[in-house]
């Protein structure tokens, strides 16, 4: 088993489950890879069994460790999968990740014949394949506690108070917790925002007589064309920019422009560290269980998703075919009714 890209609360749920399984049903042995793909091309592993995994359920982060390495990306990486395996009788390889860790997957699987099942995970829940991806709910509750708690300071000193979030290519995290967390304005990089309309937004609402205002934007919301210019940004072996302080922008415009005292909370890592909700946990074992059964038959290629509240199998391809968006009626029929 391995776990890659950004970590996520309930990974140490969905691997317990898996080797509870394994071990107590199918009589499997356990390896763990060390740091994703990288502990499978340098063949760093650790003891994985029930034991070890005592205790871990309410854990957050991965006991495996993980990285964003891209064996596709590093010379000689790929052979040296197919020897590691050999090395250690590997029969089978379950893989927890995001599009990255299971885009490889998919090519491990389909050019080199690995045998392979894989596990959606993501914070940012924008993976087509499944209705909801484990680690979401948490982030979703974490950004929903925090704006409860920016309201009252918010209120007290009579500010905006613009709170970033995850969410690099959707907005489901800034939906959902701007909707949790009565937000006057959320930002999604689904649609670009304009800023004028932002502010006459906000001074609108004061008009009204409201006190202070919660405008919560996604990282990798984009302003419209022209109107906003934002910094360039690292890239990863992925291509990923290294996202996160639009809010930083965002406040000085909304602050110059309205002349309304704002201020910023990027909330980040927080969003993905510590332990999961118990929607989490029941889904990430659900989905370890379901990782498992999917090896013993011998369904590799595929990944485990959740689809009318049943764990179902879907071929890899389809994990890294379509990014899931926001659905436009929870923005516009729900989200907006609240603004202004
Ligand atoms: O993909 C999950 C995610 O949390 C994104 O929302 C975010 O842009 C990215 O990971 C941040 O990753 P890192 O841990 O590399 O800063």
């Amino acid at each position: 088993m391995l776990t890659g890209g950004g970590d996520c609360p309930g990974l140490n749920a969905v691997i317990r489950a898996a080797v509870r399984k394994g071990e107590r049903h199918y009589g499997d042995d356990f390896v763990g890879f060390r740091d994703g793909w990288k502990g499978v091309v340098e063949g760093l592993t650790t003891r994985l069994d029930v034991e070890t995994m005592r205790g871990t359920l309410p854990r957050g982060g991965t006991v495996l460790g993980t990285s964003r390495t891209n064996p596709y990306k590093l010379d000689g990486a790929v052979e040296r999968i197919a020897g590691v395996l050999d090395d250690q009788g590997i029969e089978a390889v379950v893989a927890i990740g995001g599009e990255d860790t299971l885009g490889v997957a998919h090519r491990l699987h389909q050019e080199e014949g690995v045998p392979l099942v894989g596990v959606p995970k993501t914070i940012d829940n924008d993976l087509s394949a499944t209705e909801v991806t484990f680690g979401f709910h948490t982030a979703v509750q974490i950004a929903t506690d925090a704006i409860d708690r920016l309201h009252t300071t918010a209120e007290s000193h009579d500010r905006v108070m613009v709170v970033e979030v995850m969410g690099r290519h959707a907005g489901h995290i800034a939906t959902y917790a701007g909707i949790a967390g009565g937000a006057a304005e959320i930002l999604i990089p689904e649609e670009r925002f304009d800023i004028d309309e932002v502010c006459r937004a906000l001074v609108a609402r004061h008009e009204k007589g409201r006190y202070a205002s919660i405008v919560v934007v996604a990282e990798g919301a984009q302003p419209a064309e022209g109107s906003l210019t934002l910094a360039d940004a690292e890239v990863d072996q992925f291509g990923h920019v290294k996202l996160g302080g639009i809010a930083n922008v965002l406040a000085g415009e909304i602050e110059s422009r309205t002349g309304f005292e704002t201020r910023v909370t990027i909330l980040g890592h927080v969003q993905r560290g510590g332990t999961p909700t118990a929607y989490d946990r029941v889904l990430s074992t659900r989905f370890g269980i379901g990782a498992i059964d999917a090896v013993h038959d011998g369904a590799f290629g595929q990944m485990v998703a959740l689809r009318a509240d049943q764990i179902v199998r879907v071929p890899l391809a389809e994990a890294v075919g379509e990014l899931k968006t926001v659905d436009p009626d929870l923005v516009h029929g729900v989200a907006e009714v609240f603004f202004g």
